[in-house]
């Protein structure tokens, strides 16, 4: 048995005839009976990524092996010991929470007696229990996204892939699915989950990747990311837009580090903490520009991303349907 669940190397993958690189190199070895997160925006290569690595899609050049079995050459093996849920919940519509497990249950031609009980199990686990006779139609987007879910471990795969499982989720949905994936790994999963929320990645992935354009730009656990980064986060606000834009450049030069603005806050990465408040404070006060409020605090994941890579995670992410959802929570 291998010692890593999952592990490529050096994977490629490009479309149309080379023109476009979605993989420009990807190395990661997932350890068994943890999350492991594959972090990135909107177009960075995650679903690239794992549909490799369920053998949805071959890579270009490089390797990849789930629990020991190439996806190039033993795709079967593969799919025996894996689940995929994403995004995109697949159950159908029109049939009922039961129904859809039971239908997938008969595809991956398991035994009836086991798919009956099995089903009722994960609806039960999964909070469904009251709309397992009711048409999915009628489901919400966090109960179609845990039938989806439950539809992934029917066959109860030691390996689970989960494609941005909570993008488009409310906040409770989202925690919902959290604890799910977190009693998974309890009992002994190893699952494999990109996502565009760091804090998602923050509070589930023991350790993770962060992939920007293809290439891998971090990995490590999150604190070690968060420490890499070795600075705090200054963050001002000002009574208008126009006075943000001006204190930014009067304090942007204290710092190397990335600055963000966003309407009437400024936040600047520091080393100094305390003595990077207090310069600011005063090169501010020099050019008249009155402030509302300044904190210090531990950056964050985003903040970590936005200084690898001078732009934020959201920046790019996909239009949801639900405004709320819309921007990932920050950390405090
Ligand atoms: N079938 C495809 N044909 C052409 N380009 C694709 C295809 N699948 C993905 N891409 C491109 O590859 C890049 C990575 O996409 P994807 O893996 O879906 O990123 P992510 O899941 O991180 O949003 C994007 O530029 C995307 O447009
Ligand atoms: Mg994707």
């Amino acid at each position: 048995m291998s010692e890593f669940a999952v592990e490529a190397t050096n994977v490629v993958r490009t479309f149309n005839a080379g023109s476009v690189q979605a993989l420009k190199g990807v190395s990661l070895r997932v350890p068994r009976g943890e999350v492991f997160g594959l972090l990135g925006p909107n177009g960075s290569g995650k679903t690239t990524m794992v549909r490799i690595l369920s053998t949805i899609l071959a890579p270009t050049s490089g390797t990849a092996t789930v629990d020991g079995y190439d996806v190039v050459t033993q795709p079967n093996e593969v799919r025996r010991r894996i689940g995929l849920a994403g995004q995109y919940a697949t159950v159908d519509e029109n049939l009922t929470g039961l129904e859809n497990l039971r239908m997938i249950g008969s595809l991956n031609h398991l035994e009836k007696s086991f798919v009956l009980r099995r089903a009722k199990q994960l609806l039960d686990e999964f909070g469904l229990n009251d709309a397992a006779n009711r048409n999915v139609k009628t489901y919400s987007g966090g109960m179609r996204r845990r039938l989806d879910l439950g539809a992934a471990l029917m066959a109860r795969p030691p390996i689970l892939f989960l494609d941005e499982p909570t993008t488009g989720l409310d906040p409770q949905s989202r925690q919902d699915l959290w604890s799910i994936i977190e009693g998974l790994v309890e009992g002994g999963t190893t699952v494999l989950l990109t996502t565009q929320y760091l804090e998602e990645a923050d509070r589930l992935c023991k350790q993770l990747v962060v992939l920007d354009k293809g290439t891998i730009i971090a990995e490590g656990t999150s604190q070690e990311l968060k420490t890499s980064l070795g600075a705090t986060v200054l963050s001002l606000t000002f009574h208008s837009t126009q006075d943000a834009t001006r204190g930014l450049e009067i304090i942007r030069v204290i710092s190397a580090k990335p600055a963000n603005i966003e309407g009437t806050v400024v936040e600047l990465t520091v080393d100094g903490g305390p003595s990077s408040a207090a310069e600011a404070l005063r090169r501010l006060d020099a050019a008249n520009v009155a402030l509302a409020g300044l904190t210090l605090r531990e950056p964050s994941l985003d903040d970590v991303f936005l200084s690898l890579t001078g732009h934020k995670t959201e920046e790019e992410g996909p239009a949801t349907d639900d405004a709320s959802t819309k921007r990932p929570v920050r950390n405090p």
